[in-house]
């Protein structure tokens, strides 16, 4: 019995607030980044996959889930809420223990060790897989940009075998729809191995790996200029397509009514995700404390806003049943005969999608950084480069974690995975919030959510709602969610509870 509380106690040991600061103080971290370069990232890692290819399946429906049609700009602003209440949390937690780790760091900080050692696990679905999720989308618009230089370029270069551009679910489900037999198109290994592999999409993961591995203040510098054309083109396409609205494509306005709002809701929060990616870049900040929350809830207010303006002016454009869901923006461009447009907004989608796949590999890096400074994780991944002061072990590790789930997972389940991660720490970030509050009153927090613990408490209902819904409406991904959970669970007993207790004792 008293070893049973024994390892009760030490999974719920929490790491102090100030520790985790002391250590960060030690980082060998460069402190380069300032409020522009945090906004720059966050708009980086939130405009992207989401507004560029989701946005056609949330309205037009999918596969496992009805569309919301029009009203997709009603699941837009709950998903922007949902956000917003989880934002304001983050901001007072990264304004309070700016450290790498999000809101793993601010688990341990509260709920203890194994908590802490499941919100890491969850955030890699938010990154890593979330990161499969966009690169199989950069894949697609690549391939979009690319066939509007037809006449100029090669033809195999323009329309290279599906096995070598997809993985191997998108090509069945490819196969299937243009009633191909999957064994004419793609080649087998000793006759039984079906070998389909996203080639662009690991060599853009590889090309960003190595400019990570170099520094994150060149990374930055990148993911503005990406971001600035990304904005350009999104600007353009509100101001361009406005021209061509037609308001009888609103209606019907809700054409599957709550359901489908709600469905919307939960897909199009992938749109969102990546404000919080900020908080992870908080050793490198300058002056945290302040330009913290100032760069959260920045991103979040100006993505808000973007969307809302692309969702009504795509849904007026075009009946939402005709909505493209590989590549909705440029194609609505397409439909209304403005093929340059729609050859423009396929690079602006690529800019797009290649600052959101750098600050998610950035992400995962200092994530997984943080668990091994903390012993979940064997300690090799906290090997600093020599001459770039990067962490390139644990950057290598994330890249190729990405590269081998390319392999075999598709957009559509990696998304709603992400989905299904990000939601989960959201609700324990804003748990969190509300315990530390009672546990550690007194600290300073540069930073304070307003009307807590209301907001809290409405971030954890908004979240919790959407996610529960859909693992009642989604078939796999709501499977594969609890198994990541289990093997999780799993890992931990194995291995970090171990690793754990021999380094208290040394
Ligand atoms: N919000 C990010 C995107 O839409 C994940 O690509």
């Amino acid at each position: 019995m008293n070893k049973l509380k024994k390892i009760f106690l030490n999974m719920a040991s929490v790491k102090s607030a100030d520790d985790f600061i002391d250590t960060a103080n030690k980082s060998e971290l460069k402190k380069t980044l300032g409020i522009f370069d945090l906004i720059i990232l966050g708009i980086g890692a939130v405009v992207g996959t989401g507004i560029f290819t989701i946005v056609g399946v949330a309205a037009k429906g999918g596969p496992e889930a009805v569309g919301a049609g029009p009203a997709l700009i009603i699941s837009m602003v709950l998903a922007a809420v949902a956000c917003i209440f989880t934002a304001l949390c983050y901001s007072e937690f990264a304004s309070m223990i700016p450290v790498a780790g999000s809101a793993y760091t601010y688990t341990y900080a509260t709920m203890g060790e194994f908590m802490a050692w499941i919100v890491g696990w969850i955030l890699m679905l938010e990154y890593a897989i979330g990161n499969i999720t966009v690169a199989s989308a950069w894949t697609g618009y690549l391939f979009q940009l690319l066939k509007g230089f037809e006449h100029v370029l090669p033809s195999w270069l323009v329309n290279p075998p599906m096995w070598l551009i997809n993985d191997y679910r998108t090509v069945t489900i490819l196969c299937k729809d243009q009633g191909l037999n999957i064994k004419e198109q793609i080649p087998y290994l000793f006759d039984t191995i079906p070998i389909a592999i996203n080639v662009p999409a690991i060599f853009i993961v590889t090309l960003l790996t190595i400019l990570l591995v170099k520094g994150v203040r060149e990374s930055t510098r990148l993911a503005s200029i990406m971001v600035g054309l990304n904005l350009c083109i999104i600007l353009s396409f509100v101001v361009f397509g406005a021209f061509y609205v037609k308001p009888e494509n609103w209606a019907p306005f809700a054409p599957n009514g709550i359901e489908g709002i709600l469905s919307g809701a939960f897909i199009i929060f992938f749109a969102y995700i990546g404000f919080d990616a900020i908080s992870t870049a908080a050793e490198e900040t300058k002056n945290p404390q302040r330009d913290l929350p100032i760069g959260i809830l920045g991103t979040l207010t100006i993505c808000t806003i973007l969307y809302i303006l692309v969702t009504l002016v795509l849904t007026g454009m075009i009946p939402f049943s005709m909505i493209d869901t590989h590549a909705p923006i440029a194609h609505a461009m397409r439909f209304v005969g403005q093929d340059k447009m729609a050859g423009l907004i396929s690079a602006g989608a690529l800019a797009g999608l290649t600052s959101v796949l750098l600050v998610y590999q950035l992400g995962t890096t200092r994530i997984l950084y943080a668990m091994s400074r903390d012993n979940f994780l064997p300690k090799i991944l906290q090997k600093v480069h020599k001459k770039y002061k990067t962490p390139h072990v644990v950057t290598w590790l994330s890249g190729i974690i990405v590269i081998l789930g390319a392999l075999f997972m598709d957009l559509n389940i990696s998304a709603e995975l992400c989905n299904f991660g990000t939601f989960t720490s959201f609700i324990i970030v804003c748990v969190a919030v509300l315990i530390l509050r009672k546990t550690d009153p007194d600290r300073k927090r540069p930073f304070r959510v307003p009307f807590s613990p209301i907001v809290p408490i409405l971030g954890i209902l908004s979240c919790g709602g959407l996610m529960i819904y859909s693992l009642g409406s989604l078939k796999t991904s709501a499977k594969l969610f609890p198994l990541w959970v289990i093997l999780g669970v799993m890992f931990y007993f194995i291995y970090c509870y171990n690793n754990q207790r021999k380094n208290e004792n040394k």
